[in-house]
This record gives structure tokens, C-alpha cells and sequence, in this order.
């Protein structure tokens, strides 16, 4: 059994296999549209992915139609997986087991709950990215999960009130997709498969099944299939069709976007999977290129079915032929052999089926049962420090007045909210709660399936008392909202020399925000103990983008926007406050002065579901390319974020054209490999500079490169400035170090609807470089053609 043990050595065993999905490209996976073959030219392949393609070639060799046609419909739920593929026991298949989220395994117990991922985005730190993936993917296959339903690129989050925001990276499609492809890289050298989601233009959950996203082509590449292309490059074994439809057509049985798009364009090898209930038709989505119907049924409590028997049918009446079929089984078992998972995989966590019988945990009955006590699998490991580590690295301080951050020994320490305490309602909440979520208790974890069950959760409350223990300090407080909205204060006495508000706003699947502004009352919540204490530092625990009408507040002194930071999020505030820890992240969204600077509406219609239509019309400008485009000052701007020390640019830009005679296009006889045209990804530019750390503290910088087209040889709708670079760098007191950005071709090209390619502009490029998409310290122009 190959089991990695540690994470140094895991890198090594698996990495190059992982390379192998990435590097290689094979005539053995073929393209249909329909049932006509669209030849590939062959190449050289890495011997890993070729025994892995010989494998599964002769595993489908020995199935019956009958086997076959089990293999693409999902079966129902068993041993608590959320999905399953149900096992061949004449041939000694064990089945396959697919588990939510991208934070956490779902629902399971004895697992962490690791920090968000937009709390993981907003570090920006590649290192963490690929620490967190990798404990995750080992946390998934230490529970025998095969899938994982992780990592998300969609949402993206064009709607800032759209519910699973926090799922994925952010609206940034650059950043998006850097940590897509880290994810997907940890999670697989772990050894669990990622089924990369949601695919695509699922950008709000209300209405989420049956709205059309209608967006167009240029907009399509550039920003939301953009994350996706990362991922199939970096090897995901999966992607996970959405229930939105584009264009009209629902995304399972569209065609255009699964063959012509994901697994032409971008040269897909691995097996489009439904979400679950997504699949909408048998024969089509076969011939529009959907490989896995999960989980099998139309939907929940019905045995009816668009694939199973009907697959078996399509066959033998010719509407679907046999090479399709094996050609989805093929798809499906690759990446199964690729990653070794016919190598003494870990059994089924059976307590996990415990949690699914009984619904949500101990209820009467279950508790009588044993399994769910005694054989629960202890999956986490030593992750603790890590997500104690990153959920500070993901916590963004926002505003500093006059140094009130990190906290000089305060001997009077208040603290004031509903999210600063422990939780009163039980330590899971993935069954659908109001759109506040619950009242009191700390969110370290929006809810939904891409939720978990803590196994235990520092709250913010106990962490700081614990802390203020050790210096002799008293803590009061009041979680109370009601009554700090109220202004009833008697309970607190003398004034406290510091007071911490936590505030919260809840984000689920299903259901969107309806509100900027954070719940529980917080603007009377903040305002109220500003009254009375010159010295309030907020603290905020939210999915993504709030409106802080209490910024400006004089007495605000400190503002901290840590997201959701999984279940160490006490400890890791307190490493902030009392600067154990230097804030290092940055907003990877735009926190708006108020909500018409923002807001696209999310669609919620009364007319019938078919007419359910959301136009992309706004293009390209979401998030701060808005806010360029129609030069609205932000409250605070995309990658901005403040540190207890300060850093310098100290050299001037150097730029290096690193390829001569550049042509427009990437050249078409290149064999298209994942990730699309190989060209796309050679690197034509470097870029380098020098940075220093300034200030009284060591600390990590976030140098970030933003580029801007030429003006007059691209289409309308081109964005002031894009991200396409961005280093974090750790510095000792008046340390200097030089960074490197490296630009790829698609990095500086624009997508060329008539072409449809890549097409690198003519004239001058503007290359910045700075802290903050508002805060570029140096530039400089480079021209290709
Ligand atoms: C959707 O329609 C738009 C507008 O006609 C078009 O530009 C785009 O290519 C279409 N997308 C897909 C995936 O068919
Ligand atoms: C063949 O069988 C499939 C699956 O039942 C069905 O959808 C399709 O209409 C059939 N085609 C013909 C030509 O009978
Ligand atoms: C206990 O739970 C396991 C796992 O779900 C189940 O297989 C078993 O039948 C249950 N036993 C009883 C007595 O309910
Ligand atoms: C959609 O409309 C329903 C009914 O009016 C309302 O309850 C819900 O809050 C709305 N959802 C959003 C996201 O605005
Ligand atoms: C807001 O505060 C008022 C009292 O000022 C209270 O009646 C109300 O329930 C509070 N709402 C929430 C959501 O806490
Ligand atoms: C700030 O605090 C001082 C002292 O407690 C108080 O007098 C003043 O009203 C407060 N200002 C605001 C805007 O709350």
C-alpha cells in the first residue's frame, strides 16, 4: 500500500505522475461529438499515464455492457458517500466513493475544518495554497473518498452577494486559477481525484437550476472558463458540470461548452461528471459529452433514471456506439489507476454512513449504535497548526489607525458579538438555516454541503481569554446583538482599554445574500460600542464582500476582515491582534463605499423557469475592473491590505522579451495538450524588481503585477488593468529581495472571437507593479509585435 506519510516525500513520489496528466497527450483519448470520432495526432507519453491508459483500457475490456452502463449511472448513496459508483464485484472493482467539499470532508466526523476558499485566496501564498490542498486530499483519502467535490471556480463571484462565494478563490479569474491548479496539484499528490466545479456560469444560487447564464464568448474565455483551463492543466481527474444552463441549453447537455470547448479547445482527457440531479437527458448529454451521471437518478427518492438501462438500449439501437461508452469508462477509470487507487486504497469511513442515516448526527436510534462511537476514522492529522497558520494568513487587516494593531498589553480587553463566542447551536450546520444563519456562535465556515462537521472549534472568545490569562488581563463581554444594539451597556465596567467586535455574515448554497451590510444588526452593534470605547477594532467573519458604513467611525481604530478561518479561527485571530502574527493577506475582492457602486442583481424572476435569463451584459467588468472602467473610488480596493510593517519597491522594473520573431497567434500545428494549445503557456516576458521591508517588523509582502493592453488594437470592453503576477515575499527588518514575474503568452493576449484563439495585440503594453491593484509603485511599457 502506497501511503504518503510525509509531505516532502508525497511531492516526490507523486509529483510526477501529476506531471504525466499535465505533459502528456494521447490518441487513446478520443474526442466524440455524437458518435463521430475527432482524431488527435498521437504524441510521446509519460509511461505513468500510459500503463495508467493500458490499465483502464483493460479493465473495460472485461465489462459486460450491462457493467458498462453501471459505470457512467451513479448509484444510490451507500457507507456515507455523498455519491457513489457502484462495484463490480466479479471482476474485484471495489466501487468508487464521492465526497463533498472543497473545506472540508462532508459530512463526516474526526475531520478538520479547514479555513474557506476565499480565506485561502486571500493570502496569496502558493506555499499555504499547496499545504492546505495537500491536507485536505489526504484528510479525503484517509477517509477512502475517491472524488472529492473540490476544488470551486464557480461561482467566481460576479454577483458579491452570490451565496457560495466563499467557496471558491475569488472574482479574479488570474488569482482564481493559480490556486485551482495549486489545489488541484495537492489534492492529487495526496491521492484523492478533484472533480473541479462548477462548470459553468453558475454564478447564484437562486433560481440556480434552470436560469440561463447568458454570456458571451470573449467574456467566457477571459474571465470565467479562465480558473477552468487552469485546472485541466494542472490534471484534474474531473469536472463537474453545473445546473445552470448557457446559453439556454443546461451545462450537462451542452455540447458547445463539453466537447468543442472543454475537451477540444482546452484538451481535457479526464470524465465530465453531473452535479448531483444535473443531467437533464440520456442521449444527448452522452453525445454532448457528459462521461458520469451522479448519482444516477433524476432526483432525490426517485429510481428513474436518464442513464442506466437506457445506456444498455442507446447501444443496442445505435443511437449511442459502443466506442462512446468505453471511451466514458475509460475517462472515468484513468485517473483511478493514475493515482493509484487500485493500490490498497482506504476502505469507506463507515461511521460517515452513520451520520447520513441518522441525518444529522445523534439523533434517537443512532445513538444506540456503536459503529458510529467506535470505528469513526481520526483523519486529521497534525493539520492543526497548518489551519491555525492560514487562517491568520487569510485575515486581512484593513485599517490601522495610529498603530492600534498589534495590541500593547491591555489590561481591560472587551469583547462584543454574536460571532465572538462559542457556538450555541452544535458544532455543524449543514442543513439549510435562515439567511442570517444562526445567532449566537463564531462562523468559521459558511453552511451547505461545502460545509463540515466540527470536531472541535477555538472560538474567538476562548482564544482571547485564554491569551489574556497568561498577562494578568480581564476580559468582558456581551455576545448578546439584541442588547448591543440596544446600547445597553450596564454590564461593562470600567470602559475596556480595547474592545473586539466580531461580526458575521452567514453564506450557503441555495440561497444568496440579500444583504452588503454584515447581519445581526452590526452597523448598531459597531456604532453602539464605538460610543463608548475610542479604541473598537471590528473584526469581520464573512464569505466575501460587505459594506462597512462604520469605517470611518473615528473610534474604529482597527478593522480585520478574516473570512472564514476553519476551526482554529480563535487562535488565529489572537496570533494577529497580539502580533504573533504580521498580517500578510490581501482582499482578493473589492469592498465597496456602498452597494449601487457594485451591485449586478442577482435574477430572481416569477416568470415560468424556462424564462429564467441572467446576460453577462456587464462583460468583462466585474469586481475591480468595474470599478476602473467607471472610475468609482472603492472603500477598499482589490489586493489591498495592510501589514504592521512597511515595504518598498527599491529597483527600477527590468523587462526581458524572452522569445524573438513573436507571431500573433500560438501556432496551430501544436498538438493540443490540457490546458489547451501548448504555446498558450510558453513564457514571452519577464519581469523583475526589487523589494524591501522597511519597517519595525519582519513580514511578507504581496508584490503584484497588473498589466494594461494596448489601447487602440483591442476590442471594446478591455479592462483598465488585469492581475497577471503576484509573488509573497518574507522579509527580515531591512531585507531586500528581487522578484520575478514570468508572463505567458495567454497572459497578453485577448480572445479573438473570429479567430477564436488567443491573439497577442500589436503596440504597447503598460507593465505595474505595486502592493494593490490602487497602489502600483513602478511601470513600464513592452511592446511583442
Ligand atoms: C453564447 O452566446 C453568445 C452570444 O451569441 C456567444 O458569443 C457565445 O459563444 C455562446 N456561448 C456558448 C458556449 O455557446
Ligand atoms: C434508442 O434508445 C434510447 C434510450 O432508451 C432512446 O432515447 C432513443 O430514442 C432510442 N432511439 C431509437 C432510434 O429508437
Ligand atoms: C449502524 O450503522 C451502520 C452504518 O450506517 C449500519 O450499517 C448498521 O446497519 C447500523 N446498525 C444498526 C443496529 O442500526
Ligand atoms: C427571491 O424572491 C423571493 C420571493 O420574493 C424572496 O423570498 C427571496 O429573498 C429573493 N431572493 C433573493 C436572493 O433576492
Ligand atoms: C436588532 O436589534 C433590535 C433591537 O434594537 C432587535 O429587536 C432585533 O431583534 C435585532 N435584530 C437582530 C437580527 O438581531
Ligand atoms: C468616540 O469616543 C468618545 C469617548 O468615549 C465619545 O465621546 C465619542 O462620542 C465617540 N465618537 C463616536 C463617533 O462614537
Amino acid at each position: 500500500m502506497r501511503f504518503v506519510f510525509t509531505f516532502g516525500l508525497g511531492c516526490l513520489l507523486l509529483g510526477s505522475q501529476m506531471l504525466a496528466l499535465q505533459k502528456a497527450y494521447n490518441s487513446d483519448f478520443q474526442l466524440y461529438i455524437g458518435n463521430t470520432v475527432i482524431s488527435s495526432k498521437p504524441t510521446s507519453i509519460n509511461t505513468d499515464l500510459k500503463s495508467a491508459i493500458n490499465k483502464a483500457n483493460e479493465f473495460v475490456s472485461k465489462l459486460t455492457l450491462t457493467e458498462k452502463a453501471g459505470m457512467v449511472t451513479g448509484a444510490a448513496t451507500t457507507g456515507g458517500c455523498t455519491g457513489n459508483i457502484a462495484p463490480i464485484k466479479r471482476i474485484g472493482f471495489p466501487g468508487l466513493c464521492v465526497s463533498d467539499g472543497p473545506a472540508a470532508v462532508n459530512p463526516a466526523d474526526l475531520v478538520s475544518i479547514f479555513p474557506a476558499g476565499v480565506t485561502t485566496a486571500a493570502s496569496w501564498d502558493r506555499d499555504l495554497i499547496y499545504k492546505r490542498a495537500f491536507a485536505l486530499g489526504s484528510e479525503f483519502r484517509g477517509k477512502g473518498t475517491n472524488i472529492a467535490l473540490a476544488p470551486v471556480a464557480a461561482a467566481l463571484g460576479r454577483h458579491p452577494l452570490g451565496g457560495t462565494n466563499w467557496e471558491g478563490f475569488g472574482p479574479d479569474p488570474y488569482l482564481s486559477g493559480t490556486t485551482m491548479g495549486l489545489t488541484i496539484k495537492g489534492m492529487q499528490t495526496a491521492g484523492v481525484q478533484t472533480s473541479s466545479k462548477h462548470f459553468i456560469g453558475s454564478e447564484q444560487e437562486t433560481q440556480r437550476h434552470d436560469i440561463s447564464s447568458n454570456i458571451d464568448d470573449r467574456t467566457l474565455h477571459e474571465l470565467y472558463l479562465w480558473p477552468f483551463a487552469e485546472a485541466v492543466k494542472a490534471g484534474t481527474a474531473s469536472i463537474l458540470c453545473s445546473y445552470n444552463r448557457i446559453n439556454q441549453t443546461h451545462s450537462c447537455e451542452n455540447s458547445d461548452l463539453l466537447n468543442r470547448i472543454l475537451k477540444k479547445e482546452l484538451g481535457f482527457q479526464g470524465y465530465v461528471m453531473s452535479d448531483f440531479f444535473a443531467t437533464t437527458s440520456g442521449v444527448k448529454s452522452i453525445h454532448a459529452g457528459l462521461d458520469l451521471n451522479v448519482p444516477g437518478v433524476i432526483n432525490a427518492g426517485s429510481t428513474k433514471t436518464y442513464f442506466g438501462d437506457h445506456v444498455i438500449k442507446a447501444v443496442n439501437n445505435g443511437s449511442v456506439s459502443q466506442a462512446r461508452v468505453d471511451d466514458m469508462v475509460r475517462r472515468i477509470m484513468t485517473p483511478y489507476f493514475l493515482l493509484g487507487q487500485d493500490q490498497g486504497y482506504p476502505t469507506t469511513d463507515l461511521s460517515v454512513g452513520c451520520l447520513q442515516s441518522c441525518g444529522t448526527g445523534f439523533t434517537p436510534g443512532c445513538g444506540n449504535n456503536q459503529t458510529c462511537n467506535i470505528f469513526a476514522r481520526d483523519v486529521r492529522g497534525d493539520h492543526a497548526s497548518l489551519i491555525r497558520e492560514l487562517g491568520a494568513a487569510g485575515t486581512v487587516l484593513l485599517k490601522n489607525t495610529n498603530s492600534a494593531l498589534p495590541l500593547r498589553a491591555p489590561k481591560n480587553i472587551g469583547v462584543f458579538g454574536n460571532d465572538a463566542a462559542d457556538l450555541a447551536d452544535g458544532l455543524a450546520f449543514v442543513q439549510p438555516l435562515p439567511e442570517e444563519g444562526f445567532d449566537i456562535g463564531t462562523l468559521a465556515i459558511g453552511g451547505g454541503p461545502g460545509s463540515g462537521r466540527h470536531s472541535y472549534i477555538v472560538s474567538p472568545l476562548e482564544a482571547i481569554k485564554a491569551r489574556a490569562r497568561k498577562i494578568a488581563a480581564r476580559v468582558q463581554y456581551i455576545t448578546n446583538n439584541a442588547i448591543l444594539a440596544s446600547n445597553d451597556f450596564h454590564g461593562i465596567y470600567p470602559v475596556p482599554d480595547v474592545c473586539l467586535v466580531f461580526l458575521k455574515t452567514y453564506g450557503a448554497e441555495e440561497q444568496d445574500r440579500t444583504s452588503f451590510e454584515l447581519s445581526w444588526n452590526s452597523t448598531a452593534v459597531v456604532n453602539n460600542v464605538a460610543l463608548h470605547c475610542p479604541n473598537t477594532v471590528v473584526v469581520t467573519h464573512s464569505g466575501g464582500v460587505n459594506t462597512m458604513p462604520w469605517a470611518t467611525n473615528p473610534n474604529v481604530t482597527a478593522i480585520l476582515a478574516a473570512h472564514y478561518p476553519g476551526q482554529e479561527t480563535g487562535n488565529s485571530i489572537v496570533d494577529i491582534l497580539w502580533g504573533d502574527v504580521n498580517p500578510s493577506a490581501k482582499l482578493p475582492y473589492t469592498i465597496p463605499v456602498k452597494e449601487s457602486d457594485y451591485h449586478i442583481p442577482i435574477v430572481n424572476s416569477t416568470s415560468p423557469s424556462g424564462d429564467w435569463q441572467s446576460d453577462f451584459t456587464e462583460g468583462l467588468f466585474i469586481d475591480y475592473r468595474h470599478f476602473d472602467e467607471n472610475d468609482i473610488t472603492p472603500l477598499f480596493e482589490f489586493g489591498y491590505g495592510l501589514s504592521y510593517t512597511t515595504f518598498e519597491i527599491t529597483s527600477p522594473l527590468s523587462i526581458t522579451t524572452l522569445s524573438k520573431s513573436i507571431t500573433a497567434l500560438p501556432d496551430p500545428s501544436r498538438t493540443i495538450e490540457p490546458g489547451g494549445n501548448p504555446d498558450l503557456w510558453a513564457s514571452l516576458l519577464s519581469a523583475k524588481t526589487t523589494v524591501s521591508n522597511t519597517g519595525p517588523v519582519v513580514g511578507s509582502a504581496v508584490i503584484q503585477l497588473y498589466i494594461s493592453f494596448p489601447r487602440n488594437t483591442v476590442p471594446e470592453g478591455t479592462p483598465v488593468k488585469v492581475l497577471r503576477g503576484f509573488e509573497k515575499v518574507r522579509l527580515k527588518v531591512g531585507e531586500k529581495k528581487s522578484v520575478t514575474f514570468d508572463l505567458t503568452r495567454r497572459d497578453v493576449s485577448f480572445w479573438d472571437t473570429v479567430a477564436q484563439d488567443w491573439r497577442l495585440p500589436e503596440g504597447e503594453f503598460e507593465i505595474s507593479i505595486g502592493f494593490s491593484s490602487r497602489d502600483l509603485r513602478i511601470s513600464k511599457t513592452a511592446t511583442f509585435l
